[in-house]
């Protein structure tokens, strides 16, 4: 998913849909991206912002819907309990969105700075905390999805040339240890959608004029392509049970990497884990069956336009089934409702 609450965004998420469409069957690198890759966009996620936006780099005006809320600190918290707090239509829309399919990577286009945010925003000081970053089990495969974007963007690596003069080493950074928030959209969609997302800041300038706008998409193109394959980084595959029936809301984990809320298989029995190349060991449970182990060999997938395919078959049940509930989220961990965003949504199709 590709969502963007900015001007710039905009412009360059009708860019890719037009690129994209433009070169199917006659690029082979588009051709190949579009026939293994399922591509959703949010050209615009505040539309009310947009109309607000003043026409000068260093407004903020148009960060605020209508009711004078920002969308990107709207969405429920993973590290504190903000389900208090109303549900913007725009956020309670996209958290609908998102379960409306299995949505494996995103990201969120935002202006003022030039950088590739990543999860964690937040933090309650507990283990994710650690030195000035909030680190999730995932950190390696979410520096290396930002460093995907800064390396093949024009400029981003060589650090932020903005006005706060705060530098980014390889154009990158660790939300949290650039300035913490609450209720920001990537730790959601993370945390509760499994999709990994990070936060692309595109320009200094908020507004920037027309004329820059060429010189913007050239120098963005190539690193939204590169991040639309990575995708098919990681492992994915089916669950069944013993009698090949797909099995939703399986629990599939990766040995040293405990999410908040464990990946969970959607209503095909899909599942869908980003992972740099290397040694896994997965466990695939549900309730009522012994537990499924194996160690898997991942390959770099994005060359191939997919990644590994591993399925999962239960046994018999075991008898009686022991209802076990695995999960055990704090009250701060459930969702509530969600509001809006704009996006590009990014899913593998399990070929
Ligand atoms: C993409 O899919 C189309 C339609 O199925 C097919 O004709 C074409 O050969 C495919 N090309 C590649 C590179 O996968
Ligand atoms: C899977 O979990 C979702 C969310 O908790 C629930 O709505 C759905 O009914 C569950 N499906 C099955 C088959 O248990
Ligand atoms: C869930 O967590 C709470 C608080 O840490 C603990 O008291 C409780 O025993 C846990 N429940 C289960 C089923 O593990």
């Amino acid at each position: 998913m590709l969502a963007t609450c900015m001007v710039l965004g905009r412009v360059l998420l009708l860019q890719l849909i037009d690129y994209l469409t433009r070169n199917y069957m006659s690029d082979p690198f588009v051709t190949k991206l579009m026939n293994t890759t399922r591509i959703h966009i949010l050209p615009s996620m505040n539309p009310d912002g947009f109309e607000a936006s003043g026409r000068d780099c260093m407004y903020s005006q148009g960060r605020f819907n209508k009711n004078g809320v920002d969308l990107n600190r709207n969405f429920p918290d993973a590290f504190l309990s903000n389900s208090e707090q109303v549900r913007e239509k725009e956020v309670e829309a996209v958290m609908n969105w998102l379960k409306t399919e299995p949505f494996v990577l995103s990201a969120n286009l935002h202006g003022g700075a030039v950088v590739a945010s990543y999860p964690y925003d937040n933090s309650n000081g507990g283990s994710e905390l650690q030195g000035k970053s909030s680190i999730t089990p995932d950190n390696d495969v979410f520096v290396h999805l930002a460093k995907t974007y800064s390396i093949n963007h024009a400029s981003m690596q060589k650090g932020n040339k903005c006005y706060d003069s705060k530098d980014f080493a390889d154009g990158i950074t660790n939300g949290y240890s650039w300035y913490p928030l609450e209720g920001g959209m990537q730790d959601y969609n993370y945390v509760w959608a499994q999709c990994l997302e990070i936060t692309l800041e595109l320009s200094c300038c908020k507004f920037p004029p027309e004329h820059d706008l060429p010189g913007l998409w050239e120098a963005n193109k190539p690193a939204l392509l590169a991040y639309v394959q990575q995708v098919h980084l990681g492992v994915k595959g089916q669950v069944l049970d013993s009698n090949g029936t797909p099995v939703q809301n399986a629990s599939v984990e990766v040995q040293g990497r405990r999410n908040l809320c464990p990946f969970k298989t959607d209503r095909n029995g899909e599942y869908y884990r980003l992972l740099l190349p290397g040694s896994y060991t997965i466990t695939v449970t549900y309730p009522g069956y012994e537990p499924l182990r194996e160690t898997v060999s991942v390959p770099y997938g994005p060359d191939r336009f997919t990644a590994l395919t591993r399925n999962f078959q239960f046994r018999e049940p075991t008898c009686p089934s022991p209802v076990r509930n695995r999960e055990n989220h704090s009250a701060a961990l459930l969702p509530s409702t969600i509001t809006a965003l704009t996006a590009l949504t990014l899913h593998t199709l399990l070929l």
